[in-house]
Formats: C-alpha cells, structure tokens, sequence
C-alpha cells in the first residue's frame, strides 16, 4: 500500500500517536484485570489506570474535581444521557441547526415525549436547557460558546455542549466558558480509541440527571439500588479500561505538544486548503470561510460531480482516503441540502448510469447490477456471502441521490440475478435491486 493521505479525522482520528498504542498494549500485557471489582493488585492497578485517565480529562477541561468525569463508550453516550436523563415533559429546550444526529435523535425522540424544542434562541420560563455544539461536524464552524454560557448562566438555564468535534483540538475551559455539562469523544482530536468518550457535569446537576443505564459498578454491591454519586451513578457494567489506557496517553500526548500549537498548524493547513480550494472555480465551499473562526473541517462540491463519485476517485486509484464527513447525509442546516440539490441533482439525466461515469471497466458492459441495502452492515455481511459463493462483484459508495441510509452499494459486471439472492439465502435484506442496460 503506498502513502495514505488520511482526511477523514473528523469521524476518527487517525494514525494514532504511538504512545496511544503502546499504553494499551502495555495495559494488556501487565494489567488486563477490571477495576473496582476486586482488591487484588491487578485490578487495583486498572482502577488507578481509569482514575489517571480521569485526571487527564479534568486537568484538560478546568474541571476542579475529576470523580465528575464520567467515561462513556462515546460522545452519544454521553449526550443521551445529558438529554434523555435530564428532560421531562413540559420542559423546554433549545439547539441550534447545526447539531449532529446524536444531539438532534435524542431531542427529537424527547419532542415526541413532551418536551417542547425550539431551534432558535428564545429562552422562556420553562427553558431547562440549551444544548449547542462546539463546532459543526460538517462546515467546522466553531460556536460561540462562552457567550452562550454567559446567557445561559444568567437565565438559570442548563447549558450542555457536544464537544465532540473540538475536545482535544481547541482549549475548552468548562468553568470559564460556564458549561455545566460537556459532551466528549475520545477517538478524534484526543487521539483514544473508538469505544471511548466521556460527559463532565457540574456540582449538584447529578440529582436532576438519571441514568439511562444502571447495573453492577463494584461499589455498594450489597445494595440493588444502583449508587447515586458520581461517577459509578453513570458508570454501570465494566469499564473500556483498555480504551481508557488509550485516551489517557492521546490526551497526555496532547499536553506535550501543546493544544495551542495543535490548533495553529490545524489553522495553518485549514487555510491552506481552503484557499486552494478556492482558486479551483468549480469548488463551491461551505462554512463561514475563515480558518480562525473553523475547525480543520472543511467542506466542499465540486459542480457536476456526485459526491460519491468524488470518494471514489479519491479512494480508488489514488493512495488517497477522503474525508467522508461532508458526504454523509449529516445536518448542517438548509445550506448543505440545498447546495447539494443544486449543484450534484441537475446534471443528472440518469443517476445510475452517472454512478459508473468515467469508468470503463463498467461502461464497457452491457448490463450491470447494484443492490442497496439499510446499512453497511448489510452490505459488508452481503460482500461476505458473495465472497464465500465466488461471485464477483465490487463494493462501491452509494450516490448521495440515491437516498440510501447505507454508504456502500454492492455492483456486479456480469449479475446472475437469481445466484444473487442464492447466495444471500434471505440472511440479508436488499433495499433495492437495480439493473442497468
Ligand atoms: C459534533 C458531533 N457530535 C457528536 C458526535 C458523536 O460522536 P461519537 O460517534 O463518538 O458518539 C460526532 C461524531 O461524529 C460529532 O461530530
């Protein structure tokens, strides 16, 4: 494999540092056991592993009392708890239209469940809450956090911040910046593994906030009341030591280097990008077009091209992975629809023959294949049995247009239909079937 140009850090940051990797190979091979379920030294070494790594989290986000960092197996963990633990009907709360589905499904199902959700600022008596992102996961806009805080603290009103797209890659101060609650993902800018994340609430919120998940903690065991104090109030079933061992060295990995200087070469190449891009007419860019005022995020259409075809291209023959964040069929207000409508819908006569422009190997035969499914589990569950029956075909991402939730396809040059569905032998769903002539 030649050099991977990796810029899809948004959804997962990657390559590692290696002090990442070696703290969870070191934790596999000298500790292994769980914390806090029983006094021998191996596990009492994990639990000091998990309280190390609670440190690290407190000292980078100002919070005076690590035992309030709750780790959580990701940002959505940690967000449905701040929503879904905290809301009871008749409450009102605000976001802003730039959420990720792990703040907005949460909301929304908490709609259907009586509280009252306003996309714009205007806070009311029974205002419990303002939920509002750090930065966008899609333009990389960065919010105005702190001035949010502000009002917020002055109102009365809670104040939770998804910092999923920034812990790690922008100072965040939780007592500065009045945030009573933040949400953070270990696997992007603070360099831990998937699998890791965490929530920070402040003093005395606890008592308003239940636990979705309540079980063994290896505190109180003698009780079937799960234990109200933080953090084994939020912490129930045995803890991603190993993950944890990860996101403590990425964030101690951080702290060397200096979050200030992260942020300026992230800038740096921010603006070299966008102004590139810039000079590239067919380039239509999104965001608030300033490098200080965004993440490393920064998306783009290239005009009369789907941007599937854009992450095939980049992905294929090219040592080359694109980001797949602005591809996904992610919020980011009205702006990202409709540009998309009109810059990837219109030159479309045909969109399945458009799925194969430009590649002759497709082109050249007659008559071809696709089948969509619901998820990539399926689609890759599909691949598996298609492999296993020696049938030949090609997964590739699904067309925006093509409303799949799933971002692969699977295509066949020379489909035998009915040893198609033999092979899947009714173990997976097809979404669609769609031939091309
Ligand atoms: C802004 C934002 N919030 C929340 C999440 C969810 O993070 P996780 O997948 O770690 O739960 C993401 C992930 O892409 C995100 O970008």
């Amino acid at each position: 494999m030649g050099k991977i140009i990796y810029m899809d850090n948004a959804a997962t940051s990657w390559p590692k540092p290696e002090e990442t990797m070696k703290a969870m190979a070191e934790y596999f091979h000298s500790i292994g056991a769980s914390p806090g379920r029983s006094g021998h030294r191996m596990s009492l070494d994990a639990g000091r592993v998990v309280l190390d790594a609670r440190e690290s989290v407190s000292e980078l986000f100002g919070v005076k009392n690590l035992l309030r960092v709750v780790f959580t197996k990701n940002a959505t963990e940690a967000l449905n708890i701040a929503i879904a633990g905290l809301l009871k009907p008749g409450d009102h709360v605000i976001t802003s239209g730039m959420e990720h589905n792990s703040v907005m499904r949460p909301l929304r199902l908490m709609e259907k469940r009586g509280v009252e959700l306003s996309i714009i600022p205007c806070i009311k008596k029974n205002t419990r809450a303002i939920y509002l992102t750090h930065a966008s996961n899609v333009t990389g806009t960065i919010m105005p956090i702190a001035e949010t805080g502000k009002i917020a603290r002055e109102k009365g009103v809670i104040f939770c911040v998804d910092a999923a797209q920034t812990a790690g890659a922008i100072p965040i101060d939780v007592e500065k910046m009045s945030i009573d609650i933040l949400a953070f993902t270990g696997h992007k800018s603070l360099f831990g593994p998937q699998g890791t994340g965490g929530l920070y609430m402040a003093e005395e919120l606890e008592k308003g906030i239940c636990p979705i998940m309540t079980g063994g903690t290896g505190s109180r065991s003698e009780s079937e009341e799960h234990p109200d104090f933080l953090p084994d109030r939020y912490e129930a079933g045995t803890a991603n030591v190993i993950g944890i061992a990860g996101l403590n060295a990425g964030i101690r990995f951080i702290r060397s280097v200096g979050i200030e200087a992260i942020r300026e070469k992230e800038s740096e190449l921010t603006a070299i990008l966008v102004k590139g891009l810039k000079s590239i007419p067919e380039v239509t860019l999104y965001g608030c077009d300033d490098a200080k005022k965004q993440t490393a995020v920064v998306s783009f259409n290239i005009a009369g091209m789907d941007c599937s075809e854009v992450d095939r291209v980049c992905s294929a023959p090219l040592p080359l992975t694109t980001p797949s964040e602005p591809f996904q069929r992610e919020r980011c207000g009205s702006v990202w629809d409709t540009s998309l409508k009109r810059t990837t819908f219109k030159p479309f006569s045909s969109p399945w023959r458009n799925l194969f422009k430009g590649d002759q190997n497709m082109m050249d035969t007659k008559t071809c294949l696709v089948l969509l499914f619901d998820s990539t589990s399926e689609a890759l569950l599909a691949e598996k049995l298609f492999k296993g029956a020696g049938i030949s075909h090609k997964i590739i991402p699904v067309p925006r247009h093509l409303s799949s939730d799933c971002g692969v396809c699977i295509r066949f040059s020379a489909p035998d239909k009915e040893r198609v569905c033999e092979a899947l032998d009714g173990r997976v769903g097809i979404r669609d079937i769609c031939p091309i002539d």
